[in-house]
């Protein structure tokens, strides 16, 4: 950790001095000054003239980019290369997340993509993968009151903050990115929910208590049952809630671990994040929440009876200041993307890729640890077997739901590509490369909108027969012929008698045949606070800490040893809403039910 603490120094003193150094050499060519050039002065962004003022949230300058180059849409109207910046699915983020004034620029998508992608007011030199916010002195007198306080502005936080704003609190959600969506932004597989209509309406059969069964088994019995049960309980109204403020996820899929078609997403398989963040973000706006990013909090604060009572903030401009209030809401996510981290608890997967987004630090567990939170399961680490090679892009498990396989480079099937992700990526850490091909044909990547998201990045090989297919890949062509044709086979009979597969929806015939190369990541930490049914954070001597409540990746306990696909987002979901609203009864006992 101490390392970690260092590089964040050293990125720190990078990020300030680049500037410096770049514009001594002359090459500077930083936003302000292009500006300048052109005639535009300072108060044109946020001079005094237009009473702008530089909040931490940098919502008068985005206003000020916005009126002189129009909206993300209008730029990405604009757009010609392959890649669009300007339309990804981080959806609706500030201008200032990629354009500075005064530091170099960087285009956030770098942070886990490696595209050729300049873009003004960048200085030349190295990109830093993680930006830390300038610390500023102190200023006493900027104490602030809220009722609620949300600490990660993922769905889990945002969830929190509407319920608990529609319970009649005032909420302040902080975020230390410079956007919001967290890693929910970035979930693709769906949202596992138990009883919905949705499943009803397909004539889906399925239960709360099998739900409950198949998280229990695919998380070896390490969960905590009673959470379990409040997963699956919750699920279907969950599924409602998000209906109710808007989002689709009317399609249902089947992944890996479950029994039943039970993941829930939006029509046509697109990608469930995404959606649900934009839903999420569109509402929060339009009940007026206080959301503000770039705001670090460095502090829970409590009082001498160990109740937690606000929180202290770092603001990338404000600097240090306070929020008192009657309860905090931790939904500040898990650590995938702090490889010292992870390899503190789990040495063997130092150096794995993650697909997680680069604000996936753990800072929240250790503000939660600090402030009394007993820490659980710390050791039990996610790896997801796709993740493209080469790459932090996931390749999501509703692929293999759909009907792809996976097979090693020497074109043979080595796994039931439905079971649990632990024994999905072992079983490819075991093959020629430690990797896979992950192989779908025509008809799969019809059923699934998002696989276009795969071509789109250049992820993938093809051919118009099996025969060049295996050319591409270099694999043997008579046996990945005979591979598919046994598989095939075994769609037919509906009996995979070599690997057992429990469901195999679409047979491998229709032309084209595509594949992508796959290598396990760190892509979720099951590990963290220790809370109750009540979303409470729990302390050592095992009661709840009062007015401190936590939701989704940050806690520990729903998911045990191994988390299914598409739990994530339910977590969110359910544990955001019980934290948000029980938070908000600490506030206005009387008008919550
Ligand atoms: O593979 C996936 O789409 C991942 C989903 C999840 O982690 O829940």
């Amino acid at each position: 950790m101490k390392t970690f603490g260092r590089s964040i120094v050293l990125l720190g003193l990078l990020a300030i001095l680049l500037p410096c150094v770049t514009a001594l050499a002359g090459e500077s060519a930083l936003l302000a000054d292009l500006h300048k050039a052109k005639q535009i002065g300072c108060a044109e962004c946020h001079g005094s003239a237009k009473k702008i003022t530089v909040d931490d949230s940098e919502k008068g300058v985005n206003l000020s980019c916005i009126g002189c180059h129009g909206t993300l849409d209008t730029m990405s109207a604009k757009a010609k290369g392959h890649i669009n910046p300007h339309k990804s699915h981080l959806g609706e983020i500030n201008c200032t997340a990629c354009h500075s004034g005064h530091n170099s620029s960087q285009a956030y998508c770098l942070k886990c993509h490696s595209y050729d992608m300049p873009i003004p007011g960048s200085v030349s030199g190295t990109v830093p993968t993680v930006v830390p916010l300038k610390a500023k002195k102190r200023d006493k007198k900027q104490v602030e009151t809220a009722d609620v306080v949300v600490i990660g502005a993922g769905a889990a936080g945002m969830t929190a903050a509407i319920t608990a704003h529609d319970a009649g609190a005032k909420v302040i959600l902080l975020e230390k990115q410079p956007i919001t969506g967290g890693n929910s932004m970035l979930a693709a597989g769906g949202m596992n929910a138990a009883e919905t209509t949705f499943q009803s309406a397909k004539g889906i059969k399925d239960s709360v208590e099998l739900m409950y069964q198949d998280t229990m088994k695919g998380g070896k019995n390490m969960n905590d049952p009673a959470l379990v049960r409040i997963l699956a309980q919750n699920s279907a109204g969950s599924v409602a809630w998000l209906t109710s403020l808007g989002a689709d996820i009317s399609d249902v899929g089947r992944m890996a671990g479950a029994s039943v078609y039970r993941t829930h997403r939006p029509t046509g398989g697109n990608a469930v994040g995404a959606h649900i963040v934009s839903v999420l973000r569109k509402n929060a706006a339009d009940r007026k929440i206080d959301i503000r990013v770039n705001s670090a909090v460095v502090k829970i604060i409590e009082d001498n009876k160990g109740r937690v009572t606000g929180v202290e903030v770092n603001g990338i401009h404000r600097g240090l200041y306070t929020i008192k209030a009657k309860a905090v809401v931790l939904t500040a996510g898990g650590f995938s993307a702090n490889p010292e981290k992870v390899a503190y608890y789990r040495p063997e997967f130092k150096g794995m890729t993650t697909s997680n987004q680069p604000g996936a630090t753990g800072d929240g567990l250790d503000l939660g640890a600090k402030a009394g939170g007993e820490l659980k399961d710390m050791k039990e680490i996610q790896i997801h077997p796709t993740v493209a090679a080469g790459s932090r892009i996931l390749i999501t498990e509703a692929v293999r739901g759909n009907g792809a396989i996976l097979i090693n480079h020497e074109g043979k099937r080595f796994v039931n590509e439905l079971t649990t992700r632990d024994k999905a990526s072992e079983a490819i850490l075991n093959q020629t490369g430690k990797s896979a091909y992950m192989i779908f044909d025509e008809g799969i990547r019809k059923s699934l909108k998002q696989i276009d998201g795969y071509f789109h990045l250049d992820l993938v090989k093809e051919g118009a027969t099996l025969k060049e297919l295996a050319a591409a890949l270099k694999v043997p062509v008579d046996t990945l012929e005979a591979t598919i044709e046994t598989y095939n086979k075994a769609v037919d009979a509906k009996d995979d008698a070599e690997f057992k597969r429990p469901d195999m929806p679409r047979a491998l015939r229709t032309a084209k045949y595509y594949a992508i190369e796959v290598k396990p990541g760190v892509h979720y930490t099951m590990g963290g606070l220790r809370i109750n049914t009540s979303s409470q954070v729990m302390a050592k001597d095992g009661k709840p800490i009062a007015g401190f409540f936590a939701a989704g990746e940050v806690t520990g306990g729903v998911h045990g040893a191994n988390r299914l696909g598409g739990n994530s987002i339910s977590e969110t979901i359910t544990f955001g809403r019980i934290a948000g609203s029980n938070a908000a009864q600490l506030v206005k006992p009387k008008a919550v039910k």
